[in-house]
C-alpha cells in the first residue's frame, strides 16, 4: 500500500518528521501540540493493533479520527489518556509523559481533560446531575454540595439539555439526551482537551448535525483540543479541521479532507471518494438543517444521515 500521496502540494504531511519541529528540553510543555504520540506500539497477545503509531495534534483544533472497525481508534484513546499501557512509544499529554511511570502528579494532569467513551456509560444508578458530580468530587472532594450542585446544573445547560435533566436517571434519557449527559460530564472539570469516541453513533441525522454545531460551539467557546474518534462523514465535513487515518497499524495520514483526498491509498480513496464520502461532500455544499433544528433530540436510533455497515454501529 502507498504511503506517500502524489502531490506535495496538497499531500497529508507525513507523521513523523523530526525536522519539522524544534526539540523541546525535557519537561517543557509544548503548547501548541497538547497530544504527541511518538512510536506507539499495542498488542494483545499476539493481535498486534498499532505498530510504531505516531500522530501530533494541534492546539485548538477538532482532529477527527477514523478507521475501519477494529482498527484501533478506542485503544489508541485509551492510551493516550493513560488506560491502556503501551508496549513501546512514548505519549506526551499537555506536556506530561503519560507512558512514564505514574505519581500523584497523574491526578492533576487527568484533571485537564475529559472523555466521552464509545456508548457513553453514564452511572445508571446516579442522576445526570451526581454523574457530573463523580469527576468534581473525585478531583474536589472538599467543594459544598450546594456548589456541586449548581455547577451540575450549569454544565447541563451547557451542553443543550434542559434544567430538569439533572434530575432524571439515564434510563429516562433518549439516546441523544444521553450522549449530551455524558458530555455534560466530560465538560464537568472545565478541560482543556475533549476526548470524544464516536458521539454521533446512533443518533438520527438531525441530532447529531445538533451534536456536531454543539461540539463545535463548545469548541469555539471553551478553547477545547478535540480529539474526536468517528465514522460519521458529515461529522468529518463539518466540524473536523484535520482528519487522521488509522490503517496498517498506524497513522497513514493526516490532514484536512481535500489533502487527504490527494492520497491514493485504497482505504482513503474508498472512504473519502466512495459513494458515502460523495454524498457527504455533496451535502455538506447544499444547504441542509438550519438553526431551527431542535437541540434536544427524541429516542431515534437509526443514524440515516451516513448509512453505516454494521460493524460499525454503536456497540
Ligand atoms: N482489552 C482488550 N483485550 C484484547 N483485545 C482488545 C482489547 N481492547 C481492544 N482489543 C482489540 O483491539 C482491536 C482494536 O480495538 P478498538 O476498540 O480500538 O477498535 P476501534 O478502531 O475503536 O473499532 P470500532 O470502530 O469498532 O470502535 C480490536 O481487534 C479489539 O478486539
Ligand atoms: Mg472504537
Amino acid at each position: 500500500m502507498s504511503e506517500a500521496p502524489p502531490s506535495p502540494a496538497s499531500a497529508p504531511a507525513p507523521e513523523s518528521d523530526p525536522g519539522r519541529e524544534p526539540k523541546l528540553a525535557d519537561g517543557q510543555e509544548d503548547v501548541r501540540h497538547p497530544i504527541v504520540v511518538e512510536g506507539l506500539c499495542n498488542a494483545f497477545g499476539d493481535h498486534v493493533i498499532h505498530e510504531d503509531l505516531s500522530l501530533t495534534v494541534n492546539k485548538g483544533e477538532i482532529i477527527g479520527v477514523v478507521g475501519g472497525s477494529g482498527t484501533g481508534k478506542s485503544v489508541l484513546m485509551r492510551s493516550i489518556i493513560g488506560l491502556q499501557v503501551p508496549q513501546a512509544g512514548k505519549i506526551t499529554v499537555l506536556g506530561r509523559d503519560i507512558t512514564a511511570a505514574q505519581d500523584d502528579d497523574d491526578i492533576d494532569i487527568r484533571s485537564r481533560w475529559g472523555v466521552l467513551f464509545q456508548g457513553g456509560a453514564l452511572f445508571s444508578t446516579l442522576t445526570v446531575a451526581e454523574n457530573i458530580e463523580v469527576p468534581l468530587k473525585e478531583f474536589y472532594p472538599e467543594i459544598a454540595p450546594a456548589l456541586l450542585d449548581e455547577i451540575a446544573r450549569f454544565k447541563v445547560m451547557l451542553s443543550g439539555l434542559p434544567e430538569n435533566a439533572a434530575a432524571k436517571y439515564p434510563s429516562e434519557l433518549s439516546g441523544g439526551m444521553k450522549k449530551r449527559a455524558g458530555l455534560a460530564r466530560s465538560l464537568a472539570l472545565d478541560p482543556e482537551l475533549l476526548f470524544l469516541d464516536e458521539p454521533t453513533a446512533g443518533l438520527d441525522p438531525i441530532g447529531a448535525d445538533a451534536f456536531d454545531r454543539l461540539i463545535l460551539e463548545l469548541k469555539e467557546t471553551l478553547g477545547l483540543t478535540v480529539f474526536l474518534i468517528t465514522h460519521d462523514l458529515d461529522t468529518l465535513h463539518a466540524i473536523c479541521d484535520r482528519v487522521a487515518v488509522l490503517a496498517d497499524r498506524k497513522v497513514i495520514a493526516v490532514g484536512t479532507i481535500p489533502e487527504l483526498l490527494a492520497s491514493d491509498h485504497p482505504w482513503i480513496q474508498e472512504y473519502f471518494n466512495g459513494p458515502r464520502g460523495r454524498a457527504a461532500l455533496e451535502a455538506k455544499d447544499t444547504p441542509h438543517h438550519d438553526a431551527a433544528a431542535p437541540a434536544i433530540e427524541d429516542d431515534a436510533d437509526d443514524d440515516e444521515r451516513a448509512p453505516m455497515a454494521p460493524d460499525e454501529q454503536d456497540r
